[in-house]
């Protein structure tokens, strides 16, 4: 069986891996269809992921196919697709005893501390699948990523009625956006990149504020906002500065959830939180429920997946294709590597 795997920065390979034995207890054995390429794999592939441990075979974003289960498994049978929850948890720590799943001790993320997808077949733990017979297999692997933006609009708590401000429209931010819409807030985004900030406004149709970095992005916002600035901020860019200043936009007794992850300090003034008495979050990962809550929207026709997937490549493809993905021209929200 051939896999591709990244050697190291900058080097991917194809490799043989052995046909994986039956599934045990616990276990499912699935047939690999589509894999989504996101941020995480650019960075690995980058070399600028930390937790990245190289040889690695990618791939988080699953669409899968059910081919056997283990003794005693019932959440599942062969034959079903589904989208994988590839927060590999141990269920015995603190997080985990209650119900921390997503930011487990132990956290093993397949395609980034151990390997993933792109190989055409591998085992699971069967609790991990979430089946669905009405998606396709590519909106199968596009759970993963809606995933990330449901868990942080549920941590920052959005309501309609509530003003909420996204920073950052890459995938992860347009993720959050699904999110914010469907709870019936008012969407504001802002970006420094004309070119997302369109796709914003045409495919998701939300407001949007170029970030110049002169001030002038806040005195738009207030003027939106009949000076009350938002109820909710979630800074989705990975940038430090960026994730310093957006205490400034919210507004009072206000939320403020950083999704998007830096490596940098983030340092802010503290007389700004402590006036508006701001709550300050993390969001990691997501939860089971945020799987089963995304296939449903979907299955419901409440998200509207089409605009997301703009790049395809067949497996054999994939390691040619893959350094034009990370240029900004090629316009890509979502590549999608066909497996099998
Ligand atoms: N919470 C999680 O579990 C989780 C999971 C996956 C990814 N992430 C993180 O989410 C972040 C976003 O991921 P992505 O794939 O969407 O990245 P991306 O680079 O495609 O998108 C970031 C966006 O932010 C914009 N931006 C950068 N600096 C800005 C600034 N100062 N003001 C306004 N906009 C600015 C960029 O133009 C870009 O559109 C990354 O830090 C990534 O590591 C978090
Ligand atoms: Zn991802
Ligand atoms: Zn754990």
């Amino acid at each position: 069986m051939q896999a591709i795997q990244l050697e190291k920065p900058e080097h991917f390979r194809v490799i043989d891996v052995p046909t994986p034995a039956a599934p045990g207890p616990g276990e499912a054995l699935v047939r690999v269809h589509r894999v989504g390429i996101c941020g995480t794999d650019f960075s690995g592939y980058l070399g600028k992921m930390p937790f990245y441990s190289y040889p690695r075979i990618p791939g988080h974003e699953l669409g899968v196919e059910v081919v056997a289960v283990g003794p005693g498994i019932t959440n599942v049978k062969a034959g079903e697709r589904c989208s994988v929850e590839p927060y590999i948890n141990c269920q015995r720590c603190y997080a985990c005893e209650r119900g921390h799943s997503n930011c487990c001790e132990n956290l093993q993320v397949l395609g980034v501390h151990t390997d993933g997808g792109l190989r055409p077949q591998f085992i699971v733990p069967a609790r991990k699948l979430h089946p669905s017979a009405k998606l396709t297999l590519e909106q199968l692997a596009l759970v993963e990523t809606l995933a990330i933006g449901c868990h942080a609009v549920q941590r920052g708590g959005c309501q309609a009625g509530e003003n909420v401000l996204v920073i950052g429209a890459g995938p992860i931010g347009l993720s959050a956006i699904e999110f914010v819409k469907l709870s019936g807030a008012r969407t504001i985004v802002f970006d420094v990149n004309d070119q997302r900030l369109e796709f914003c406004r045409t495919a998701m149709d939300v407001e949007t504020i170029r970030v110049k970095d002169d001030g002038s992005e806040l005195q738009e916002l207030q003027k939106l906002t009949d000076g009350k600035l938002v109820n909710v901020v979630i800074d989705a860019t990975g940038n430090n500065k960026s994730m310093s200043q957006a205490l400034q936009y919210v507004g009072f007794a206000g939320r403020l959830v950083f999704v998007g992850i830096t490596t940098q300090e983030v340092s802010f003034g503290h007389p700004l939180m402590h006036r508006r008495e701001m709550t300050l979050l993390a969001s990691r990962n997501a939860l089971p429920g945020d799987f089963t809550r995304i296939i449903r929207l979907i299955e419901e026709g409440r998200i509207d997946t089409r605009p997301w997937i703009t790049h395809h490549a067949a497996f054999a493809e994939m390691i040619g294709q893959f350094p034009r993905w990370l240029k900004p021209e090629t316009r890509v929200i979502k590549a999608v590597v066909h497996v099998g």
